[in-house]
């Protein structure tokens, strides 16, 4: 039996006839540019994470970037962030023209080590950038404080993290409500996909989110007049449309996630080489991925190839040794627990709508590597 990674085919199977009549719609009104289904989702993803705004955008990458240049980032101004994370979380600071700055992770939870945080903010510092990775939250309730002393912004990278929580003095919190403002994607592969980009920024802060509603569109409140530069980078109103459609679902498909996570987990006990995802206590995990730290890894991702088994690397390479950010003169050693990461970890097959048989192959394929 194979398994591939991810199955967009058998989740297009089960959602097929809600999507397409919301395609139509939106097809039969010809109304493809900021149609209402686009604040429709605005308005669905905001009370989702509780948090009061929603502004809607071309992509993940763009969530980040459109708030990070709210900052009006000057050359030499720094933004702190995680090395192990996808190229946009980073490269989005630098296109907003600030430096990055990369700290440690945390070797447990794979997320951005506070304490490292701290470390390193100095008078350029505007903002940092903590990532949810891989579905789980950075710890928050220590970035914030530091944010607040030192007069930073805090722009979630929520990419992974649709709906997850973590518990924060007593209450839960969602992913992206919690900092400045939060940035979620839509590429098809993540917990909620579009059928192409999209991305959508959260805040409470109403200024902050008519300025980022502004940006999108060239930075004009009103058409042919410009206060600031902004890009363009709308959601369609058929992604928009899309997304509404397959958005009650989305609890469900977590729960599968997390239940075949709780089966993996389980299954790998037995395994003294095999550590499974590690969640944080005060957190609700809804395993974008999930990711085990392994030895002899590329032996392990080789082995799982071979019997037709989807597996992938994420992230085989950290940032600050990526070549791109040589100039800002990182060494190979200098941020020891993601490098250590990039060598050992590897994420299993976790879609939804994976089979209890699929599952077990996978698991008999990783127990037969190591027994
Ligand atoms: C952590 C992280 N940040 C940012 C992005 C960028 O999102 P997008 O691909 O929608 O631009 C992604 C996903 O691709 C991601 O995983």
């Amino acid at each position: 039996m194979t398994v591939p990674l991810l199955d967009l085919r058998a989740q297009y199977d089960t959602i097929k006839d809600d999507v397409l009549a919301a395609l139509m719609e939106v097809i039969e009104s010809q109304h493809f540019i900021m149609g209402e289904s686009v604040p429709r989702l605005e308005g669905a993803i905001a009370g989702l994470v509780e948090a009061k705004f929603g502004i809607a955008c071309a992509s993940g990458t763009d969530a980040l970037l459109l708030p990070l240049k709210a900052l009006h980032l000057e050359p030499g101004d720094e933004v702190i962030t995680t090395p192990f994370t996808f190229f946009a979380t980073a490269g989005a600071i630098a296109n907003a023209g600030g430096t990055p700055v990369f700290v440690d992770i945390d070797p447990e939870t794979f997320n951005i080590d506070p304490a490292a945080v701290e470390a390193v903010i100095t008078p350029r510092t505007r903002a940092i950038v903590p990532v949810h990775l891989f579905g789980q939250m950075a710890a928050m309730e220590r970035l914030l404080p530091l944010a607040e002393r030192h007069g930073l912004a805090v722009i979630e990278d929520a990419a992974q993290a649709i709906g997850a929580r973590r518990r924060m003095d007593g209450a839960w919190r969602h992913a992206g409500a919690v900092g400045t403002v939060g940035a979620f994607s839509f590429f098809p592969s993540k917990n909620l996909g579009a059928w192409g980009d999209g991305g959508m920024m959260v805040t409470s802060d109403a200024s902050l989110a008519e300025r980022l509603r502004r940006l999108r569109v060239h930075g004009g409140a009103k058409q042919y007049h410009h206060d600031e530069i902004g890009i363009n980078s709308r959601l369609d109103t058929l992604q928009a449309a899309i997304l509404l459609a397959k958005l009650p679902y989305l609890t469900a498909w977590t729960g599968a996630r997390r239940a075949h996570a709780a089966a993996y987990t389980a299954a790998f006990e037995e395994l003294p080489d095999v550590a499974p995802p590690v969640v944080d206590g005060a957190n609700e995990h809804i395993y974008h991925q999930y990711t085990l730290r392994v030895p002899r890894r590329d032996g392990l991702l080789k082995h799982l190839k071979e019997r037709g088994i989807g597996c992938a690397i994420y992230y085989p390479r950290p940032l600050h040794l990526q070549p791109c950010f040589e100039p800002l003169g990182y060494r190979d050693g200098q941020l020891p627990e993601t490098e250590r990461a990039t060598a050992e970890v590897i994420s299993l097959p976790v879609y939804p709508e994976l089979s209890e048989a699929a599952r077990d192959t996978v698991i008999a394929a990783v127990r037969g590597f190591y027994q």
